[in-house]
Formats: C-alpha cells, structure tokens, sequence
C-alpha cells in the first residue's frame, strides 16, 4: 500500500524542474490521476505525453479567471474533485527594486500569489464537500527571510502566499480541508543553472548540509504534506533549504 494510493491531484507549474519531480514523486507514490497545468508557451502538452497514463495536461494561465475556469473544467471532465492541489507555478525576477516598475512587480504577484489564490478558489468548493483535501503552496525562503539577492517584488508575493495558506487553513481546516506550503531554499533548477560558479558555491555553502537542494527534495516534502501521514498539520511553511537559514 503506497501512501497516495487512489488519490487524485493538481499540480500547477508541473512543466519546471521543481513540477516534474513533483508530479513524478505523486505517481510513484500511487496517485491515480494527476491532471498537470502550465503556461500555454510552455511544453507541458509534450512533457506529460512522457508521463503514464495517468496524467492529462491542461495549458492555462492560472493568474487569469478564464485560466482558472478552463483548469476546473477539464479537472471535473478527467479526475472530478481533487484530493490533492499542489501550487508549484511561480516566477523570479532579480532587479533592483528603485530600478523596477508596476509591470514587473504584477508579473511576480500573478506568478506567484494570484496563480495559487485561483487555483485555490477552484478547487475549494469540491474538497468542502468532500470534508477533504491538502493544498501545497509554495513559498521561498525570500518570503520568509526577506531575499539575498535584489528581488523584493518576489519576496512580497511570496510573503503573500505564506499569509493566504495561513489565513486559508483558519478559514477552512475545520472543514477538513488542510492547506500548508513549501519554503524551498537553494534548489538546482535551471534558474540556478545560469548562476556563476561562484554565486552556485556561496548559495551551496549557506546550507548547513553543504550542497544545493534538489528538485526531488523538494518533491519528497510535498508528498508528507499531501498525504495523510501530515493528517495534524494545516496552516504550517515546511523549511526544505539544508538548514540554509533557520
Ligand atoms: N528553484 C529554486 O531554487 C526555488 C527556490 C525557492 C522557491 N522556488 C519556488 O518553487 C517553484 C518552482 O520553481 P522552479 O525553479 O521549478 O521554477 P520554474 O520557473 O522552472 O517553474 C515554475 C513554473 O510556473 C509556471 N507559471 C508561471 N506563471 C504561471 C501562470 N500565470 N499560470 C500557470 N503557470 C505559471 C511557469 O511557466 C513555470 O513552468 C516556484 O514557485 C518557485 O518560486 C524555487
């Protein structure tokens, strides 16, 4: 018996380093559907053909309320109500905040916040009714420490979403529903890639385990919150960064 054995899920972002491994981590933990969204630019059609069968794809923009409709609307035509919503969409932008303007800070609040509000709106009067689910936002260590390198609009947003899973999981774990999030540190993700080694080797030696994180560390910390084996705990932020900031 696996511990996701028949549970059905959303993962959002699922086209990214960090969304594969999760909607990979879900299968092999025996989820029996995984509907997977990304933006229409992205290759999320042809990534989840790579997947098994139980996997369908979705392109939408989750910051948009049509983005959203289309979402539920195949979700309720391959898998019904979700057990499980997992948030991974977001953005990153290093700029320095005096340099930046209006255009770029929404485009980090509908990355980042907006794509889990909507997707959260979405699929909350299902798991109400049910009296069930897990929601896995996910957040950053910018969010919670403010960030190292010049990126406040993203550290705002992100902030935001460890506010909304807070306020989310008052609102509605007493109905049965847990909602928590995810506070990656340094992940090795394709936007790390482009670091210089220099910057690559400062980021892996803040963390007290002397190396980046992967994205299957990541996905590890979602499967425990999307299972039941994290039936008490709702409303918290699981710190998967090596220890980089405590
Ligand atoms: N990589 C890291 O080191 C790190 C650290 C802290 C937090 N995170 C967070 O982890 C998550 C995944 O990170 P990643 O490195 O895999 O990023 P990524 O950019 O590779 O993946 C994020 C995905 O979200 C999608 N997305 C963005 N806006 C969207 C929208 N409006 N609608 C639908 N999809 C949208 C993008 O197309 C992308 O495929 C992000 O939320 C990121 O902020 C990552």
């Amino acid at each position: 018996m696996q511990r996701l054995d028949g549970y059905t899920a959303i993962v959002t972002g699922a086209s990214g380093a960090i969304g594969q491994a999760v909607v990979e981590r879900l299968l092999q933990e025996g989820a029996s559907a995984v509907l997977v969204t990304d933006l229409p630019q992205t290759n999320i059609v042809e990534i989840a053909a790579g997947w098994d069968a139980h996997t369908h794809a979705v392109a939408s923009d989750l910051s948009d309320p049509a983005g959203a409709r289309e979402l539920m609307r195949a979700c309720n035509e391959y898998i019904g109500s979700p057990d499980i919503l997992v948030n991974v969409a977001g953005a990153w932008q290093i700029i320095d905040y005096v340099d930046s303007d209006e255009n770029q800070w929404m485009s980090m609040i509908r990355a980042n916040l907006l794509t889990a509000m909507s997707a959260c709106h979405a699929v909350l009067p299902g798991m109400l009714e049910r009296h069930s689910g897990s929601i896995v936002n996910f957040a950053s260590t910018a969010g919670e420490y403010g960030s190292i390198r010049p990126s406040a609009a993203y550290a705002g947003a992100k902030g935001g979403v460890i506010a909304f899973t807070k306020s989310l999981a008052r609102e509605v774990s007493p109905e049965g529903v847990r909602v928590n999030a995810i506070s990656p540190g340094p992940i090795d993700t394709p936007a790390l890639k482009a670091a210089s080694p220099e910057q690559r080797a400062i980021a892996a030696a803040r963390t007290l385990v002397g190396r980046l994180g992967r994205p299957e560390d990541i996905a590890a910390g979602v499967a425990y919150l999307a299972s039941e084996d994290s039936a008490f705990v709702t409303g918290t932020v699981l710190q998967v960064n090596g220890g980089s900031l405590l």
